[in-house]
């Protein structure tokens, strides 16, 4: 049994059944920028550094999104080595199984769904936060039953300034979020290079809204607002400001860059992979690195990091900064007028969210198509359809299953899972990079990570840096009585074995000499 669990793929076969790719090569070097830059806008920027900056790190969020993008870097250029060496659409799945074997591969697995499943998850309950605001704009207003998950994790502030912390299950289902996710999922079935086309129009818009934010908001700012940068420890808890809070807020922001490496899933699509995939993992990161920090950096100048902890902290700034030029007359609300800035960037975060929720379960039906021709999961996830080309059943499930996790966990619960499982997984592919060097130094690769061994080194240390802090936390909250996180976190783990032990063990198709 040892022997299957470190078992491990040849790299010429790797190579092998990724020139056969059943699916269609129709994305370019702009297709998989776009791809990746889909993927990384969303609701890290649009959601989460509002609860960073307000609860965390104050105006050193800035600090927080250079740590965070640091990270990204480093395993993004390891990510780029791996995907030019072993372009396959398993991504680091693959690369795992080619390295250090079934297990590890398996575990792998398992923590992508982590990062791409359960992200479109955390995205689609960021997604339905700007639904409702937008349909309250047109005098609609949806019950909270509908758009709340039942699983609720609160941190409730008592008067002695400490906070109490509660996990609860309630009688609600954030269905707004579900049937989004449905939404994306039909359109994964119907094609790639629909949903392609569909992704780069939202990028066009949601980049397009959060330059316009940068270029009017640096107009606003007032450079009171980001003193004190460093806010000192609250007394409340270890990670409530000062540096501790800025490193912890950074494995919040850790989420807005989740989604670059899903580019290298699209590997079996690309027409050029081995010189396109670094591109597009490099590209998009280092496109949205600059946006995220211009966007910070105007947050937090316009207003205090005080007021920016609710869901839709640029809608915050933008009230903040008053642009009566931007108020339009507005038959559906009782003020009679609008303000066109704040329906403007709600449109862009709509649009932006709904993208990353496409490219993630993009990611993730590429991610579980990989595992089931290698038997690890049912062949279901395999099958391709005759007429669309695309793992259509497979697709349909795993968006059935995302759906109902977006329906009942909450965003703030669900966004610390993915920085874990995605820490985990960059560690994992820092790591592989190191080995492969070693055992495969002559097989050819497109693209070198520069300063090795150091970078992969480093970047091992630094993703051991975000499990530590966000591990800290959970067991903190725990500790003070809010179990959901870590109970959720201790039964998923729990699940992955489970399935590994009677499922892919005896499925593998690698164990099976295939
Ligand atoms: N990076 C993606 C987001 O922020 C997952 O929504």
């Amino acid at each position: 049994m040892a022997s299957q669990m470190f078992s491990r793929k040849s790299i010429q076969s790797i190579i092998a059944d990724s020139q056969k790719s059943e699916l269609k090569r129709t994305l370019s070097a702009w297709n998989l920028t776009s791809l990746g830059i889909g993927a990384i806008i969303g609701a890290g920027i649009f959601v989460m550094t509002g609860d960073a900056a307000a609860n965390y790190a104050g105006p050193a969020v800035i600090i927080s999104f250079v740590l965070a993008g640091l990270v990204c870097a480093v395993a993004g250029l390891c990510y780029a080595e791996l995907a030019s060496t072993m372009p396959v659409s398993g991504s680091a799945y693959t690369y795992a199984y080619g390295t250090m074997g079934e297990v590890f591969a398996w575990a792998m697995g398992w923590l992508l769904l982590l990062e791409y499943g359960i992200a479109a998850s955390t995205v689609a309950a960021g997604w339905t936060g700007y639904i409702v605001e937008i349909l309250k704009d047109f005098g609609l207003v949806i019950p909270a039953a509908l758009t709340s998950a039942s699983v609720v994790v609160q941190e409730v502030a008592q008067p002695d300034g400490t906070f109490l912390l509660k996990s609860a299950i309630e009688p609600q289902l954030n269905l707004v979020g579900a049937f989004g996710i449905l939404m994306v999922t039909a359109l994964l079935v119907i094609g790639v290079s629909e949903s392609a086309k569909f992704t780069n129009i939202a990028v066009i818009i949601k980049v397009g809204v959060l330059l316009a934010f940068i270029g009017i908001g640096l107009v606003y700012v007032n450079p009171d607002n980001w003193t004190p940068f460093v806010p000192e420890n609250d007394g409340t808890a270890w990670n409530h400001f000062g540096w501790m809070g800025v490193a912890y807020a950074s494995t919040i922001i850790f989420f807005a860059y989740v989604g670059f490496e899903g580019v290298s899933t699209a590997a079996g699509e690309a027409k050029n992979p081995q010189k396109d995939l670094p591109i597009g993992i490099l590209g998009s990161l280092v496109i949205c690195t600059v946006i995220y920090m211009l966007v910070a950096l105007v947050l937090t100048g316009v207003v205090s990091y005080t007021q920016l902890g609710v869901s839709a902290p640029i809608a915050v700034a933008i009230n903040a900064m008053n642009p009566t030029w931007a108020q339009i007359p507005w038959p559906f609300v009782e003020s009679g007028t609008l303000n066109g800035f704040s329906f403007l960037i709600k449109i862009g975060a709509i649009m932006g969210l709904s993208s990353v929720m496409l490219v993630l379960c993009y990611a993730q039906t590429r991610v579980f198509y990989q595992m089931s021709k290698d038997g690890l999961v049912p062949e279901v996830f395999g099958r391709i359809h005759q007429k669309f080309r695309t793992p259509a059943s497979g697709t349909t499930l795993l968006g059935i299953l995302i759906a109902i996790a977006a329906a009942t966990l909450p965003l703030n619960l669900l966004g610390s899972l993915v920085s874990l499982g995605t820490a985990a997984a960059f560690g994992i592919v820092c790591l592989s990079v190191i080995y492969l060097r070693k055992t495969a130094p002559d097989i050819h690769r497109p693209f070198r990570v520069p300063f090795y061994p150091v970078l992969p080194i480093v970047g091992v240390g630094l993703c051991l840096c975000i499990i530590g802090l966000i591990f800290l936390d959970k067991l903190t909250k725990f500790m003070a009585g809010n179990w959901a996180p870590m109970a959720i976190l201790i039964s998923y783990f729990a699940v992955g074995v489970v399935i590994y032990a009677v499922y892919g063990r005896k499925n593998s198709r690698l164990a099976k000499g295939g």
